[in-house]
């Protein structure tokens, strides 16, 4: 049995990661660390939560005492951390938690990790940490870091803090830096759910800027697979970039959401632009297709179908997140604020 520290796996990546390797590796015993923020929802674990191998315990990845304790108690040897504050717009409006979360809480994991001798640490990073593009070119692992919002910059200070754990304790660290992911139980706070959810709701669809931004999709279970192909197979201390080479303007996504749902684009509403935007994201994956066999299963076409019809299907649960019944419910149960 490998005993595996999954941290934020409540919030949207992490949860399709969980619901998912359960029921690939019955050799997996998997301790999902999460503090249950507002991104945080153990709905999203509905197919996980009966399983024999697995555990979710509520509490903070900046919490030493408790990150020692359960590195103690579960015999831990490999960690996958997913666990951050996640959203550009958030950390526009207020960057301390990013970097509390995202910085401190992974330097944490990392000591706690260290101390006890894991044997694989997987930093869940993103292509953000780049910077941005013109209108040529994609990022490769030896593209220069340069990233430009609070968020990419705590994600590229906890990615290179990662690798200096690696270059100095010689500790077994793997990076994935991801491109833009869609797909089920994402936050309704991000461009595709968002969209979805206001146009069923008939209510007017923020484009920021000119709506010509440029990202890289990636549907969430391509993500997933990619991460555990790193997680069993990558070189230590290695980068591995993950897209699947689906650049979208932003405006095509909107529209085809529209499209989609038969509503009219006349509710698309062109608002003032994210400060700092980046322009554009494409991601170079040729080295984890050549070197471990991966490639992206779902095309765009398909899987965004999908998307929206699952958000069509669970309006439940989004109704819920915006009622913000969930968060009440989580602090009756786990007495959190
Ligand atoms: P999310 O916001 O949906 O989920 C984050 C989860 O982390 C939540 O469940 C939240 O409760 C938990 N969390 C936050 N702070 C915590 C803390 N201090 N201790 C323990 N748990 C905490 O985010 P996501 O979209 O699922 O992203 C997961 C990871 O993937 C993040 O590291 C993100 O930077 C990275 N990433 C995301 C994308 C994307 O498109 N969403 C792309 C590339 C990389
Ligand atoms: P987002 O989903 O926040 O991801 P990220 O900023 O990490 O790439 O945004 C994706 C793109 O959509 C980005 O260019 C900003 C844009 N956007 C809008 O135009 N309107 C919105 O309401 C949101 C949330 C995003």
């Amino acid at each position: 049995m490998k005993n595996i520290l999954v941290t934020g796996g409540a919030g949207f990546i992490g949860s399709n990661y969980i619901n998912h390797i359960l029921y690939e590796r019955d050799d997996y015993n998997i301790i999902n660390l999460d503090k249950l923020t507002y991104a945080g929802n153990l709905e999203n674990l509905k197919k996980s939560e009966t399983k024999k191998n697995y555990q979710f315990i509520q509490g903070d990845i900046g919490n030493a005492e408790l990150i020692r304790f359960i590195f103690e108690k579960y015999k831990i040897k490999y960690v996958i951390n997913f666990a951050a504050e996640s959203h550009v717009d958030r950390s526009i409006l207020g960057s301390e938690i990013f970097f509390k979360t995202n910085v401190l809480g992974t330097n944490v994991l990392l000591e706690t990790a260290r101390y006890f001798e894991v044997e694989k640490f997987l930093q869940v990073s993103t292509d953000e940490v780049y910077g941005s593009l013109g209108e040529e070119g994609k990022f490769s692992e030896n593209t220069q870091i340069s990233p430009n919002s609070p968020y990419s910059s705590s994600k590229a200070s906890s990615d290179l803090m990662a690798l200096s754990f690696y270059h100095t304790y010689g500790m077994p660290v793997v990076i994935t830096r991801c491109s833009n992911n869609y797909g089920p139980f994402q936050f309704p706070e991000k461009l595709i759910p968002l969209m979805i959810i206001n146009a069923l709701n008939n209510r007017k669809l923020p484009v920021y800027g000119d709506g010509l931004n440029v990202r890289d999709w990636i549907y969430v279970i391509d993500h997933n697979k990619a991460i555990n192909l790193v997680f069993e197979e990558g070189k230590l201390g290695e980068v591995y970039n993950i897209g699947a080479s689906n650049e979208m303007k932003n405006i095509q996504i909107v529209k085809l959401i529209l499209n989609h749902l038969n509503q009219s684009e006349d509710l698309i509403q062109f608002v003032k632009d994210r400060p700092g935007h980046d322009r554009r994201y494409a991601i170079d994956s040729t080295k984890i297709q050549s070197q471990l066999g991966w490639k992206p299963a779902f095309s765009f076409e398909q899987a965004i179908v999908k998307t929206i019809d699952w958000y069509i299907e669970n309006k439940l649960w989004w109704q819920r997140i915006i009622s913000g019944e969930y968060q009440k419910y989580y602090s009756e149960q786990y007495k959190t604020n």
